[in-house]
C-alpha cells in the first residue's frame, strides 16, 4: 500500500494533510532520514513527528469501559470512543466495539477493526463465555441458575428461547452469570423474566481474558498471549 494511504488509513489525516507532512518533512524512518510518498517501508520502521504509528489493521485491544458511556460513534453524552486517541475514529477499516455493554454496564470491552476476529468472538455459535457480576435489587428466590441453565428460558419479543447460561449466587443479592450469546439488554431481560431487576452490572471476564489490573478507563493493546488467553477456556 502506498505510504500516504497507509498513514491516512490509521487517522491521522486525509490524504491531501498526510501529503504535507511529507512535504514538511515530519515522517521519517527509524533512522530520523526523511521518508517520501513513493518510498517502500514497513509499517514498524515508520515515524511521524519521531514517534512511531499506531498498529496496522488487525488491532485488537480492550477497553476497561466506565458507567456513563455509550458504545457508539455518535449517540448523545460520553461515548466509548472519547477514551481513546481521537483519531481511532478515523481509522479505515473502521474500529468498532465487539457487541455493546449498555451505557449503564461497566467492565471489558473488547474493539477491534477486524470482521473475522468480531465474529469469532462475538457469534454464538463459537459459545466464548462472557462473564457478568449482577447486583439486584430483591433476594433471589433459590430457582433462577435452574431457569438460566435449561436452555428454555424465552424473552419477550425474541423467536428463540435463550442458550444455556450459568449462573452463580455470590450472595442473596449478588450472583455471576456466563452467557455465550449477547442478545440485547440481555441480563437485565433475563432477571426481569423472573420477578428481578438489575441494579449494577460489571464484566470482569471475556473467555479467559480478564480486565487485570486495568484501570476504569483505561485500555490497551492485545498481543498474540493476550489473545490465546481470550481463546482459553475461563476457570470454572
Ligand atoms: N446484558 C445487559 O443487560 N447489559 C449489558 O450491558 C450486557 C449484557
Amino acid at each position: 500500500m502506498k505510504l500516504v494511504k497507509l498513514i491516512a488509513n490509521l487517522g491521522y489525516g486525509s490524504r491531501k494533510e498526510v501529503t504535507a507532512m511529507f512535504r514538511e518533512g515530519r515522517i521519517t524512518n527509524a533512522q530520523g532520514e526523511v521518508l517520501y510518498a513513493d518510498d517502500q517501508v514497513a509499517h514498524h520502521e515508520i515515524r511521524l513527528d519521531d514517534e512511531p504509528l499506531d498498529p496496522p489493521s488487525g488491532l485488537l485491544l480492550m477497553l476497561h469501559k466506565p458507567i456513563g458511556y455509550t458504545c457508539s460513534t455518535k449517540d448523545q453524552g460520553e461515548l466509548i470512543y472519547d477514551l481513546l486517541p481521537p483519531r481511532f475514529r478515523l481509522r479505515s477499516p473502521a474500529v468498532s466495539s465487539i457487541g455493546r455493554l449498555d451505557r449503564d454496564t461497566s467492565g471489558l470491552l473488547l474493539m477491534t477493526d477486524d470482521g473475522v476476529l468480531l465474529h469469532r468472538i462475538s457469534s454464538p455459535k463459537h459459545k466464548l463465555a462472557k462473564i457478568y457480576e449482577v447486583t439486584l435489587a430483591r433476594d433471589l428466590q433459590g430457582n433462577e441458575a435452574e431457569i438460566f441453565a435449561s436452555g428454555k428460558l424465552q424473552l419477550v419479543s425474541e423467536r428463540e428461547p435463550l442458550a444455556p447460561a450459568q449462573m452463580t449466587v455470590i450472595n442473596s443479592r449478588q450472583a455471576r452469570l456466563t452467557l455465550t450469546e449477547g442478545r440485547y439488554h440481555q441480563v437485565r431481560r433475563m432477571f426481569a423474566a423472573v420477578g428481578n431487576h438489575v441494579e449494577a452490572l460489571h464484566r470482569p471476564q471475556v473467555g479467559g481474558l480478564t480486565l487485570g489490573d486495568l484501570m476504569v478507563a483505561e485500555w490497551r493493546l492485545l498481543d498474540d498471549a493476550d489473545r490465546q488467553q481470550l481463546f482459553a477456556q475461563p476457570a470454572a
